[in-house]
């Protein structure tokens, strides 16, 4: 009777150091596909900028965007274009290097003062053409220039 009775304690103590081994094993796994895949999604992230930041850079001297602006400082009339997402929404920069004459038209104020500081110059910005990526593109290019 004794013997079977230690022969059940030492069965069940086996169940629990079993089990207790397969739980730690699972979070060892566990934790690991959670790295990979935080470290995957990390990586395809940073390709997908850098990518776009290079294409950013080729519509910028394309459109000839460089031609009246430099990044960090103002030249002539062109204005210096830093940190332009912090003082913009991406809706009004969409829309100003889109077509600034509509943003005129219905007499945006940002537009407006933007024209009265620089003397209504023609900033020729009318690039219907470029879609909401490619300005993204851009954008991504100016944030990150040195
Ligand atoms: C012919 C010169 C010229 C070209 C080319 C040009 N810009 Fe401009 N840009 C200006 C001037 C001048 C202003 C000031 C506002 C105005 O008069 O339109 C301006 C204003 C801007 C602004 C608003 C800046 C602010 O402080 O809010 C942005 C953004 C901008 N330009 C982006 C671009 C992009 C992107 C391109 C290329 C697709 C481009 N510009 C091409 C001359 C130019």
């Amino acid at each position: 009777m004794k013997n079977q009775g230690n022969t059940a304690l030492l069965i069940s103590i086996s169940c629990v150091l079993i089990f207790l081994l397969y739980w730690v094993i699972s979070i060892q796994t566990q934790a690991k596909n959670t790295k990979l895949y935080v470290e995957q999604t990390f990586s395809a992230q940073v390709n997908h900028l850098q990518h776009s930041i290079k294409r950013g850079k080729i519509l910028f001297e394309k459109e000839p965007c460089n031609s009246c602006h430099k990044i960090r400082q103002r030249i002539c009339f062109g204005v210096q274009l830093k940190n332009i997402r912090e003082r913009r929404s991406k809706e009004f920069l969409v829309a100003f290097i889109r077509n600034e004459d509509s943003l005129v038209k219905i007499k945006h104020p940002e537009a407006i003062a933007l024209k009265e500081e620089y003397k209504w110059s023609n900033g020729l910005h009318n690039r219907k053409h470029l879609s909401i990526n490619d300005i993204e593109d851009m954008l991504n290019f100016i944030d990150f220039y040195e």
